[in-house]
């Protein structure tokens, strides 16, 4: 008789994203959790299939496509590429990548497009509203905040065309009640509040095709019109299964998916288009949706490509190795909230937590088995009332990890594998087999308390395996431990390094970081605004102050200075060094025009919050009315630099 294997199952998703510039360390984020849950399950023996892949339609790869001189296709697969070369770097072991681009999700959104359209699902009709490009989104008059994309702050523009439409409006109350069923499907709590408020504001029927650009999946019945790329990414999830495909069998298997993990601002498409195309679809929903928080610049603005202040996961990695980024990402910000990248907090848990805590525990170990025992340590040992409280911390470990992995809580398995290496050190402090040692009688008791600690490393390694992949295996060839006695099945007994093992000193696994020189260093790679903050000003004499008319406080008092945030910006086609900057200055938008195209792009000021004097008189500049100025240095003769306040909210008076 053939016994079927019957193992769980167990799907995860990230994003699939946008390639419209090379990755960096916000995608690096999503998809290093993804994987490390991915992993944790595997080694649990689920049987895992983890996604990732890219979103490659839609206008804004057009206009990057056309404005490089290549074709949208030729564009994306440079840049996917590139995707796909770091997740090989940074050890990522996703099952699938999907690309919204092959054969097979393209003809199966369009056979998706056409049920719908048959079920009645999709009607016709004409589109007429406020289209945010970078989103990709649209958004009624009421939807917009002060004039702008309501999640970017962006210029939107009015767009009129024929178009097809989801009939979104008829699923509030069922999403309302599936929310209410399954608390889990939105998590963190916190996110679901905003949906609820969101759905009961009013749905409206969703447009889901374009005919005012041709970079999509054609409707195959009506091709002028490409399907809205929400609607094409969103069907990826069960694409990528082979959902309706003669070989469906993943489908089958894997779908619905146990969580989709997005960044926050994408779980309203998540929450309410995905699971209202499921409903219409009569097909199941995915069991959760997980909106993590942002990996924020230094200065509090979010890491993105369209700022500019995006960090390279590659040179880092080239640097300090694969898995200490890894550990960085999945340990420095609670999954779920929002947290900061800097240099700084980079380099400091390097040193202490991979060189101090867990390098030293090996290390130390291993030297310690070797000039005692020659590597082999003896079958007589002597056990003491100390060990047990260690050993009972480690048999609790791996269910303490077991329990915050099963709320994606990464990083609090790692705070608990590190307090267990916390305590290990210090139990190193109080036996101090130096002095063991030293004493011919005391050899036993030596045994015993350097078989416990390579013990706690055996245990160690196994529960990093899925954080630190190519760490573990080092750890584990220094202490001779292999076959069971690294599997998830031993993690939680003791005892179980065989007698003979040899332990031997290896390489060390994370050499300590010089600080001041490594910071100074990384800042010429990497831009840090914190560090550049607390750069001392350079103490110049300032000779000349005593030359300049003074002027009252009254008079200063007259110049009324606010934070502006940079909505949009463009060169002016007459001029060589003007810029047009569209202005939030808190009450509304204005016109600026800045003299500074020779230091910036337009695109290096989208989102970037300035100093406006905001009661400058109008004047005319080539052609257009500029209404203020903002504030720049004058470095050198040769450099001008704008002064940035990031952080500050626009409209703020500043005196
Ligand atoms: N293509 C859509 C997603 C479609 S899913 C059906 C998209 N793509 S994206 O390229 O903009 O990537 C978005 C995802 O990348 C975020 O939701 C998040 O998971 C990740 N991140 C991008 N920048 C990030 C940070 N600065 N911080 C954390 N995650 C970030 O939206």
């Amino acid at each position: 008789m053939r016994i079927m294997e019957n193992k769980k199952t167990f799907y995860i998703t990230t994003p699939i994203y946008y390639p419209s510039g090379n990755a960096h360390i916000g995608h690096s984020y999503c998809t290093v959790g993804s994987d490390a849950i991915a992993r944790y399950k595997r080694m649990q023996g689920f049987e895992v299939m983890f996604l990732t892949g890219t979103d490659e339609h839609g206008q804004k790869i057009e206009l990057n496509a056309a404005k490089e001189g290549v074709t949208p296709q030729e564009y994306v697969d440079k840049i996917v590429h590139n995707f796909q070369k770091l997740w090989k770097l940074l050890n990522i072991s996703n099952d699938k990548f999907i690309r919204t681009t092959d054969e097979i999700h393209v003809k199966c959104v369009q056979k998706i497009f056409k049920a719908l359209y048959n079920k009645g699902e999709i009607y016709k009709g004409a589109y007429k509203g406020w289209y945010c490009t970078p989103c990709e989104s649209f958004w009624t008059e009421t939807q917009l905040k002060n004039g702008k994309c309501p999640d970017c702050a962006r210029e939107v523009k009015w767009e009129e065309e024929e178009a097809y439409f989801f009939r979104l409006s008829n699923y509030g109350d069922k999403l309302l009640k599936l929310y209410e069923a399954h608390p889990e499907f939105i998590q963190p709590e916190s996110r679901k509040n905003e949906m609820i408020n969101f759905i009961k504001n009013g749905l409206d029927d969703l447009c889901v095709s374009r005919t005012s650009f041709s970079w999509g999946i054609p409707v195959d019945f009506d091709p002028k019109h490409v399907v809205y790329v929400w609607l094409d990414a969103l069907t990826n999830y069960i694409t990528a299964l082979g959902y309706d495909s003669p070989n469906d069998s993943n489908y089958q298997k894997y779908w619905p998916a146990d969580v989709h993990f997005v960044g926050k601002e994408i779980v309203r498409f998540h929450t309410i288009i995905w699971p209202a195309m499921l409903m219409a679809l009569d097909l199941p929903l995915p069991k959760q949706v997980y909106g993590h928080g942002w990996l924020l610049f230094g200065d509090g603005t979010k890491m993105s490509k369209s700022k500019g202040n995006v960090v390279d996961p590659m040179i880092l990695c080239e640097r300090y190795g694969v898995d200490a980024i890894r550990y960085f990402l999945l340990r420095e910000i609670p999954f779920g909230a929002d947290g900061t990248f800097t240099n700084e907090a980079l380099i400091n848990r390097i040193n202490s937590d991979l060189a101090n805590d867990l390098g030293n525990l090996l290390s130390r170990t291993t030297a310690m088995a070797q000039k005692y025992f020659g590597g082999v340590i003896p079958i007589e040992r002597e056990s003491d009332l100390i060990d047990e409280e260690l050993i009972q911390s480690a048999a609790k470990l791996r269910a303490k990890c077991d329990n915050h992995i099963a709320g994606y809580q990464f990083s609090n398995a790692l705070a608990e594998i590190w307090k267990l290496i916390a305590r290990t050190n210090k139990y190193i402090d109080e036996t101090m087999p130096w002095t063991l040692g030293k004493d011919e009688t005391k050899q036993a008791r030596l045994a015993a308390v350097i078989y416990n600690l390579c013990e706690i490393l055996r245990i160690i390694s196994i529960l990093l395996t899925p954080f630190m992949p190519s760490t573990s295996p080092k750890i584990q060839e220094q202490i001779g431990a292999f076959g069971y006695a690294v599997s998830y099945e031993s993690a939680d007994k003791w005892g179980i390094l065989p007698e003979n093992t040899t332990i031997i000193k290896g390489e060390t696994l994370f050499p300590r970081i010089d600080v001041d020189a490594e910071i100074e260093e990384l800042n010429k790679l990497i831009p840090n605004p914190v560090a550049q903050k607390q750069e001392k000003p350079k103490n110049k004499m300032i000779p000349g102050i005593a030359k300049y008319d003074e002027i009252t406080f009254e008079d200063f008092a007259k110049i009324e200075l606010r934070v502006g945030e940079i909505l949009a910006c463009e060169p002016i086609k007459k001029s060589k060094k003007l810029l047009q900057l569209t202005i939030n200055d808190g009450l509304g938008q204005r016109t600026v025009v800045s003299g500074i195209s020779q230091w910036y792009k337009p695109q290096d000021l989208i989102g970037r919050h300035i100093i406006l004097v905001a009661n400058l008189k109008p004047a005319k500049l080539c052609g257009v009315e500029s209404q203020g100025m903002i504030l720049a240095a004058d470095c050198d003769e040769n450099t001008v630099k704008v002064i940035f306040i990031d952080g500050i909210p626009a409209g703020s008076s500043i005196h």
